[in-house]
């Protein structure tokens, strides 16, 4: 992964490939932002005049690259927009300086290093930038060339075999390799610390969008569950494997019948990470359908060409476990990931079928398309017998909330109207779109079955919250839940923007981190 230091360096004698400035949208044209007062100078005063010559206008997401100022040791200078200029006495919001920073690394591709001189006030600002560079350079090329950049299990496997565009190509697309951050306090301990949080949560959220993007030839349910042991191993978390012997043995129906039609047996996975500080316990569930066909219910062509993705929410789960650990924080986190393959075969759930959950409940399975609250009730039901504090479920759930909030923003249910409003104000806060979303009880008739507790399936509209309703009835009395519905934010098929690039993104990995921060800093409930 690229490399980020807080450096002390002047902008003019850093050795580099590029100097990124910021250049924010003024009245009057293109102005000039704080920490490139030194490059400024160096082009006599001249930089804003000479990059509305060049047609820029400091919008946000813009990249304007120019010759550096003679005597400078980097050869180019990069100005990215940063939109509006902050109101007078008002600082940038640290995710316009994310995005932008994004931007800048993404427009650096090919590049070795580059010297970043965006405002930097405050440890805050130091941890986004930090965390915009180094999520903007995120590239996923094991199956390009000759591999030699693979960077998970599953990656590694398949890169030896795949063939593809030769070396040069591959060094031209290679991500920005060095990030050093000017204008930053580098002795300074909260800079400092800001700076490692953000290495620490762009390393785990980067893997996660490995793990999303690999094919699902190569991560099958034993192949992530193989990743996420030696990961917990390396960072000190206890991890528990159940296999589908040991899932049959447990009762757990949903899972075993989602993966029941694969050759490719499910797992559930359980990550625990403990600290002898903690006085609140949060477990995290991920749905991690390595592959979803739709099963029986088979997705039609165009519907199918992306459900790689349907592992997002157990990525993300799995990277927030392994971020807290890293992080040492003080508060216990349990991660579960519940890994099926969704296939149709001879052996697989039909429509129709009756499963016996792990909560003892009965599911008529009506729409085998209508997985991931399968494998997630049985979670629901086993995380709850830890009685943690509060469970959050993180989904690529419903093709509804989708519809409903587009492709950036995901949607919060919850059984606790001040959890929902927590979620939301944290995700907002690390720069994550989201929105409440309620659960009207009337919905929840259009799942009554006339053979089993409950259908996997109820009216087509407001199908999201549907879902929502269909989890709820698995969480454990008395414990406070919110469900993540990241169907639409957890692939980006469009094009890449600020430091989300294409295909898997690593949504909702932040907000996960960031609740647990919250809760070990006992600033909830
Ligand atoms: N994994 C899909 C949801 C999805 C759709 C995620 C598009 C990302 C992009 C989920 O398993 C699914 O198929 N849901 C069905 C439920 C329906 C059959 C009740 C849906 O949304 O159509
Ligand atoms: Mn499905
Ligand atoms: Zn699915």
């Amino acid at each position: 992964m690229t490399a980020l230091t807080l450096s002390t360096a002047a902008a003019s004698g850093l050795r580099a490939d590029a100097i990124v400035v910021g250049v924010a949208k003024g009245a009057k044209g293109p102005v000039v932002a704080p920490g490139a007062e030194s490059v400024d100078k160096a082009y006599d005063g001249k930089l804003a005049s000479v990059l509305e010559t060049l047609g820029a206008s400091g919008g946000e997401g813009e990249v304007t690259k120019l010759p550096a100022p003679s005597g400078f040791k980097a050869p180019v200078v990069l100005a990215v927009g940063l939109g509006a200029v902050p109101e007078k006495d008002a600082t940038y919001d640290p995710e316009v300086l994310r995005r932008a920073a994004g931007a800048a690394a993404r427009a650096l591709t090919g590049t070795k290093k580059a010297g970043f001189a965006l405002p930097v006030e405050d440890a805050g600002h130091a941890g986004a930038i930090a965390e915009g560079a180094l999520l903007g350079a995120y590239s996923f090329d094991a199956y390009k060339g000759n591999g030699e950049t693979a960077t998970t299990d599953g990656n590694a496997k398949a890169a030896k075999t795949a063939k593809g565009k030769g070396k040069d190509e591959k060094a031209a697309k290679a991500p920005l390799a060095d990030v050093a951050l000017l204008g930053g306090k580098p002795r300074d301990k909260a800079y400092k610390a800001a700076v490692e949080r953000a290495i620490a949560v762009s390393e785990e959220l980067n893997r996660a969008r490995d793990l999303i993007n690999t094919p699902p030839n190569d991560l099958d349910p034993e192949a992530f569950a193989a990743v996420a042991t030696a990961a917990a191993k390396e960072h000190g978390v206890k991890i528990q494997v159940l296999d589908e012997k040991a899932l049959a043995k447990g009762g757990f129906g949903g899972i075993l019948g989602v993966g029941v039609g694969s050759d490719a047996p499910p797992r559930l996975v359980k990550l625990s990470y403990t600290s002898t500080k903690a006085k609140k316990h949060l477990a995290y569930i991920g749905k991690g359908i390595t592959y979803d066909s739709g099963g029986i219910s088979l997705k039609p062509a165009g519907h199918n060409e992306t459900m790689k993705c349907d592992m997002s929410g157990a990525a993300a789960v799995f990277a927030a476990v392994i971020s807290a650990a890293r992080l040492g924080l003080e508060v216990n986190v349990t991660g579960w990931l519940a890994l099926a393959e969704n296939m149709p075969s001879g052996s697989a759930t039909r429509p129709g079928d009756v499963l016996r959950m792990y909560s003892g409940k009965t599911v008529e399975v009506l729409n085998t398309d209508a997985e991931g609250r399968l494998v997630l009730a049985d979670a629901l039901a086993k995380a709850s017998e830890d009685k943690p504090d509060a469970i959050v479920d993180v989904a690529t759930l419903t093709g509804a909330m989708m519809m409903a909030l587009g492709g950036r923003t995901f949607g919060i249910l919850a059984n606790d109207d001040a959890f929902r409003t927590s979620i939301h104000e944290i995700a907002e806060e690390v720069g994550e779109p989201s929105w409440p979303m309620p659960m009207p009880e009337h919905l929840r008739k259009g799942m009554d079955s006339p053979t089993a507790d409950i259908a996997n399936m109820g009216e087509r509209m407001g199908g999201g919250l549907v879902a929502g309703l269909f989890l709820k009835e698995f969480v454990g009395e008395g414990i406070t839940w919110a469900h993540l519905d990241i169907a639409g934010p957890a692939y980006n098929e469009a094009a890449p923007f600020g430091y989300t690039p294409k295909g898997g993104t690593g949504s909702a990995v932040r907000t996960l981190v960031r609740l647990a921060e919250r809760t070990a800093a006992g600033d909830l409930g």
